[in-house]
């Protein structure tokens, strides 16, 4: 029977496990047939039905992730996952943008009417950052207006835009159910920025832009959903409003649900995760957390969650060992979920403490099969925030979501100051240093992901994460793995 640390005797805990982190151990290298690093796929799971191209998860932190860098990290083949501290309005507005972003078909776009004014007109293409309008009446296609037919026509702001559309009689369009390649075609030879597509009866059904073709060409690797669509995720809490806001996430157009809370392994946590199943199964899927054992995994699992969140306490910004004692140190803890996880096919994602590539190997050795990231990824551009610049360096501010300036900051909620008052945070603040563009960076941690499957014979995430060895080294062994000259102590 399972002993508890109250019925030890002290011999008993001296021989407690060990748990290990990452610099801890290194990975044995093995014999290998890779030469490349483009023989390796790094395709992985996410979920039990959604699948990534790479295995990388930016944060739900509100200084890591909103649509920016939703956008980035899907553009690059991983997700974002849109954080839960700002109002449900403008968290839909966020999830929106990233669906936006690219598309095969835009099923919704942008219409007008015929008697709006040209005032009118340059206001909504403003307020979407468009470049063109299609002009209707209900369903029926009138014409388009596009910024070039505005620099075209000599402009009045009271002219109507029906008279300077291009009427439908002088407009390209195309069926319904062309396909990718001939809409290209058409787009290209008629040289024209916006393809609509109408039924026999000239009703709109969605447009096809070349600048959404350009962008399907250009981010090849993109993970995306069955309609051409950037993947995204977001994040609902626990009490308050958290299934309207989980309705209002759903609705805007989110693939998967995070239920972000720092003890995941709680009743309260259980019976959320076993709501929104039952709410929307089997259309969205739910990414529970955060745990760091066995059980955590089991009692998740059993609650209906498609993915498992690793991590308590081992974060860059967390204090929530500090304050609370609590915690398994990060790759014990991926090693123990896993064990649970993979009797029922379900995915691990690695949250926290990420610092190298280095570490994203050791999760994925470990067993997981993505990992979660907010410190690497703050301080981009792409992370919400500005810049700012501190003794001569531009930085950005990274926040744990258990800080006081988060809490201070937060708008989903009101606060009360009896909410302050006993309050104790478990985690920092803090400035980190501005890294410009999220893409070369995530390339580069690939780049490091790539050459470590070199070393272990892994052609793909699935062999990575089975049959390697790490071993164990002394804090001597640790220094020798960072950069020392030659005589130094
Ligand atoms: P990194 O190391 O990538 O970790 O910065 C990001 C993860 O840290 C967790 N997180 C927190 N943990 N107090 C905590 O104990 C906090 O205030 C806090 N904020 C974020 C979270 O799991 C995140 O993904």
């Amino acid at each position: 029977m399972k002993k508890y640390a109250f019925q030890l005797s002290g011999k008993e805990i001296l021989q407690l496990d060990t748990a290990l982190t990452y610099d801890d151990v290194t990975l044995e290298p093995e014999y290998s047939e890779i030469r490349s690093r483009r023989d390796v796929d790094l395709t992985t799971k996410l979920t039990k039905r959604i699948s990534l191209n790479i295995p990388i998860v930016s944060a739900n932190m509100n200084s890591v992730t909103e649509s920016s860098m939703a956008i980035a990290m899907a553009r690059q083949g991983g997700i974002g996952i849109i954080h839960r501290y700002r109002s449900i309005e403008d968290t839909v507005n966020e999830v929106k943008k990233v669906k936006r972003w690219r598309t095969h078909v835009i099923e919704d776009p942008y219409t007008i009417k015929k008697d709006a004014t040209m005032e009118e007109a340059a206001e909504m293409m403003h307020k979407y950052n468009v470049s063109g309008l299609l002009v209707t009446n209900g369903r029926q296609l009138l014409g388009i207006l596009t910024s070039r037919d505005m620099k075209a026509a000599e402009i009045l702001e009271s002219k109507l835009v029906a008279e300077v559309m291009t009427p439908f009689e002088n407009l390209k369009t195309a069926p319904a159910e062309i396909k990718q390649e001939d809409a290209k075609k058409l787009l290209y030879r008629h040289r024209i920025e916006k393809l609509p597509l109408v039924d026999d009866s000239g009703n709109l059904y969605g447009l096809v832009t070349a600048k959404d073709i350009r962008k399907i060409e250009e981010y090849r690797n993109a993970a995306l959903d069955g309609k051409g669509r950037l993947l995204v995720g977001a994040a609902t809490g626990t009490d308050d409003d958290y299934l309207e806001r989980a309705d209002a996430l759903v609705k805007a157009g989110t693939d998967v649900l995070v239920v972000d809370i720092a003890q995941g392994h709680a009743k309260h946590a259980l019976k959320t995760v076993e709501e929104l199943k039952k709410r929307y199964n089997p259309t969205i899927e739910v990414i529970a957390g955060n745990v760091a054992t066995e059980d955590g995994v089991k009692r998740l699992l059993g609650a209906g969650a498609d993915c498992v969140k690793v991590g308590i306490g081992g974060g860059s910004v967390c204090t929530t060992r500090e304050v609370t004692g609590a915690g398994v140190p990060q790759l014990t803890a991926i090693i123990r979920c896993v064990e649970e996880a993979k009797k029922h096919g379900v995915p691990i994602i690695a949250d926290g403490g990420i610092r190298k590539s280095g570490d994203i190997c050791k999760a994925i050795v470990g067993g997981a099969n993505t990992v979660m990231l907010g410190n690497m990824l703050a301080g981009t551009d792409e992370s919400p925030g500005k810049i700012a610049t501190k003794n001569g360096r531009r930085v950005k501010v990274y926040m744990g979501m258990a800080s006081e300036e988060a809490n201070l900051q937060r708008t989903d909620k009101k606060r009360t100051d009896d909410d302050l008052t006993d309050y104790s945070p478990e985690g920092i603040a803090k400035y980190v240093q501005y890294k410009g563009p999220v893409e070369p960076l995530i390339k580069k941690l690939l780049g490091g992901v790539r050459s470590g499957a070199s070393y272990i014979n892994a052609r793909t995430i699935e062999s990575y994460r089975n049959g390697h060895y790490f071993v164990r080294g002394t804090s001597a062994a640790m220094k020798e793995a960072t950069p020392h000259a030659e005589g130094e102590d």
